[in-house]
């Protein structure tokens, strides 16, 4: 199942409603805000699903401004608008850095275009040759994974990286190392974390369920309990953002995973394609940042207030790399040192 489709007879991006699954319901946007909405609300999730969304709404937000200059907006003013219409999308998910990644790339690619006519088909061939990249990366990084995977493994996943949380809709990410073990007719057993606070493990279930993955869904809280009574072989997760230095982002209680399985001495393994790495930002900024009150923009922590009590709900946190056991890529399997080994990736072709 995709998690959305561009439907190009009435211009509109179609969501499958991940907030109602196993009831098939869908959201239909006809405008950036729609998008935005989409993405904050947690409609469309999982970093590559959300990077190809945003897009999608870029050539939504280039109709309204073709609209609402009746056709005859100067290039350059055009090219201010989308990128003010990409800095509102970025904002939208700030961990997700596949999202900024991708749209960079278009807006650098527009500058180079002649006439504002040129600018929706660029998009809209932009948003299809990447999806058909995160397919191919993701069905490599399942071919690298399943090197690791063994014949009666029991395997962890925490959150949900499977078809929903890709653009493609096919093979996930740290979720379709499992689905091609299955495949492959390894016979695998899987627990997933049920993730609170939004429940994705809800997601993970429903969708390998029905590839017939042996699946089980667990409180977060009882993952200690498992790998204490060593009934996990491994865990895998995947990720919003990858650093330079090795340092994950990602879903929060990946970090106490990570913690859990370096105690206990079992694999921790991250999941991501190549677009996933940020080679530009260095941890203490974003650490400086997550203090700023004002601007919290690598992590999405909410203010619930539940009987008067304020809870600190915190969307995402960070695993160092000094607890995990092999980043999982489409370019190869990276065992530490991350840092020399990361530069040598990002020299690579
Ligand atoms: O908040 P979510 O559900 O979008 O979080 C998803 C994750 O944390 C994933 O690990 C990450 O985005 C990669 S999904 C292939």
């Amino acid at each position: 199942m995709k998690p959305f489709e561009w439907k190009q007879d009435t211009k509109t991006l179609i969501f499958v409603d991940q907030r109602a699954l196993p009831s098939l319901e869908y959201v239909t946007c006809s405008k950036l805000e729609d998008v935005l909405g989409a993405i904050k609300n947690m409609v469309v999730r999982g970093a590559p699903a959300i990077a190809i969304a945003g897009v999608y709404g870029l050539v939504l937000h280039a109709f309204h401004i073709k609209q609402k200059s009746y056709g005859s907006v100067d290039f350059d003013k055009f090219l201010i608008e989308l990128k003010k219409g990409a800095a509102q999308l970025i904002k939208a998910r700030p961990t997700a850095v596949n999202l900024s990644l991708v749209l960079d790339k278009v807006l650098q690619g527009i500058s180079k275009l002649s006439t504002t006519e040129e600018i929706v088909p660029f998009i809209l061939r932009e948003a299809e040759l990447a999806i058909d990249d995160d397919r191919k990366m993701n069905l490599q990084i399942a071919a690298n994974g399943l090197e690791l995977i063994k014949d009666n493994f029991t395997i962890l996943i925490h959150c949900h990286t499977g078809g929903l949380a890709v653009a493609s809709g096919e093979y996930g990410t740290a979720q379709g190392i499992v689905s091609l073990a299955s495949e492959k007719r390894r016979n695998v057993k899987v627990f997933a974390t049920e993730t609170r606070p939004f429940l994705q493990g809800r997601i993970t279930a429903f969708e390998l369920a029905q590839e017939d993955v042996n699946i089980t869904i667990i409180p977060d809280n009882a993952a200690g309990i498992l790998i204490y009574r060593k009934l996990i072989d491994c865990v895998i997760v995947g990720a919003d953002r990858v650093l330079s230095t090795g340092h994950v982002f990602n879903k929060i209680g990946t970090y106490a995973l990570a913690v859990l399985t370096k105690h206990h001495k079992i694999p921790f393994y991250v999941a991501l394609p190549i677009t996933t790495f940020d080679f530009v930002h260095k941890l203490e900024d974003i650490i400086v940042e997550q203090r700023d009150p004002k601007e919290v923009r690598f992590c999405r922590d909410q203010q619930i207030v539940a009987n008067d009590v304020p809870v600190l709900n915190p969307a995402f946190d960070i695993t160092p790399p000094e607890l995990i056991t092999a980043l999982i890529c489409d370019k190869g399997v990276i065992y530490p040192p991350f840092e020399e080994a990361l530069a040598a990736l990002r020299e690579s072709p």
